[in-house]
């Protein structure tokens, strides 16, 4: 596509606006010097995401390969006019291709991630499984592009990781502000929807609902706990010791980690709520330097990606719904944290679709870095 990537990135909005234009007129992205690409686990809800955001961005590819179990070869998968079958992945289905979007659960990527890049693909993995390694970037594409600039298509293959969806929107919202004033000490509370834990978590709370309404008990059977007119912390697994979930050590490492500064404090608590898709965050932020609420909100606005809903006057202020199928982080309430006598501390309040840009959205992102 002819819109340069950097453009993409800096106004995804206006570049969504763009490019579906584009697919009216040009119908597919299939183009010769396009990458070869591949998706792995294309038959779950994931891989059937990654279709959707490729096509809605108008990603060029001179071939597709899609990639799942022996029990799905030889499916049919239909992407822009085509009619693809489904392959068996094996250790040799990466020798034709210069990018692979995996998606198949954090076991799949361990055992064939590093089988991918020998093979010279560069792997954007979806899972959890290198996040941490040391040598793999941890990339948000408007934060830390930089961290991935030496990998480069046809240049030997590579893994690079996208990080959790909870980091992702935080931080977001976060760096443009870490960029005026330093980030000293950040206290995260999340309020995370069904959506993070795929589509029966989804159904779980739907048919709770019906049946707390219809004056029937509850049947919790993904979650432990009631769901429907409820929350509770984070489902993920608990550090008995420490006393943190596992999705709350994630944004406290995968921050540091992208920010490059292994001293930033951070503390949060990660929680579950009734809501069906786009997790919602509040934010308390404790800066090295002086910033007012007019810096900050200039800075907000500045970022690519960043939509803001700051209406004090109508108390109107970003809800899961505004965030629900939106490539953008939205952030509001934005305003100096009064329990402070110093100018080094505001409190905010995010919400993002942990689908789109806490996955999918952000994957496909690093993949249009690579064509720069
Ligand atoms: N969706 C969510 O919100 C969510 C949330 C948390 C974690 N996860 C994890 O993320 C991963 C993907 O999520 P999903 O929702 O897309 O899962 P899914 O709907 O179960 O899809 C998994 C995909 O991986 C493929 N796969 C499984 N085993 C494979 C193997 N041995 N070789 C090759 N391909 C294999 C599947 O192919 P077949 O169709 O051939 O089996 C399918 O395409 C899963 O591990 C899931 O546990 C997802
Ligand atoms: C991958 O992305 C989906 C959303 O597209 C997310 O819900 C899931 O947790 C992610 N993780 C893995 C391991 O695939
Ligand atoms: C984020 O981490 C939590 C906790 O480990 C996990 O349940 C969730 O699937 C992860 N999401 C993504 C997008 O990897």
């Amino acid at each position: 596509m002819q819109l340069s990537r950097s453009a993409q990135l800096r106004a995804p909005g206006v570049a969504k606006r763009v490019s579906r234009a584009r697919v009216a007129v040009v119908k597919a992205a299939k183009t010769a010097d396009g990458p070869r690409v591949a998706i792995v686990g294309i038959t779950g809800a994931v891989g059937q995401e990654f279709l959707t955001v490729l096509k809605e961005r108008n990603f060029p590819y001179s071939s597709i390969k899609m990639l799942a179990s022996a029990r799905s070869a030889g499916k049919k998968q239909e992407f822009e006019g085509v009619s693809y079958t489904v392959e068996e992945l094996t250790e040799n289905s990466f020798n034709d291709v210069d990018i692979a979007l995996f998606s198949a659960g954090g076991s799949i990527s361990k055992k064939l991630g590093p089988v991918a890049a020998k093979a010279g693909a560069i792997v954007v993995d979806n899972s959890s499984a290198f996040r941490m390694t040391e040598g793999v970037p941890l990339i948000i594409p408007e934060v830390n592009p930089e961290a991935m600039s030496h990998i480069k298509i046809g240049k030997g293959g590579a893994i690079i990781a996208n990080p959790n969806c909870s980091t992702i929107i935080a931080l977001m919202a976060v760096t443009p502000l870490d960029r005026v004033a330093t980030v000293k000490r950040m206290v995260v509370s999340t309020y995370q929807a069904a959506s993070g834990a795929g589509a029966a978590a989804m159904e779980e709370l739907r048919q709770q609902t019906r049946d707390v309404l219809d004056g029937k008990p509850a049947q919790p059977k993904i979650f432990p706990q009631q769901y429907a007119f409820n929350l509770f912390s984070h489902n993920s697994a608990m550090d008995v010791e420490l006393g943190y979930n596992e999705e709350e050590m994630k944004l406290v490492k995968e921050t540091r980690k992208i920010w490059g500064k292994p001293d930033v404090r951070i503390t949060a608590t990660c929680v579950r709520v009734p809501v069906m898709r786009a997790h919602a965050e509040s934010i308390n932020l404790e800066f090295e330097k002086d910033i007012s609420e007019a810096q900050a909100l200039e800075a907000l606005a500045a970022f690519p990606g960043v939509s803001i809903i700051n209406d004090r006057t109508n108390n109107r202020f970003p809800t899961p719904l505004d965030a629900t199928t939106k490539d953008n982080v939205f952030v509001g309430r934005v305003r100096r944290d009064i329990s402070r006598e110093d100018k080094r501390g505001l409190d905010l309040f995010v919400c993002g679709d942990q689908i789109k840009k806490g996955a999918a959205l952000n994957a496909v992102q690093i993949a249009e870095l690579l064509l720069k």
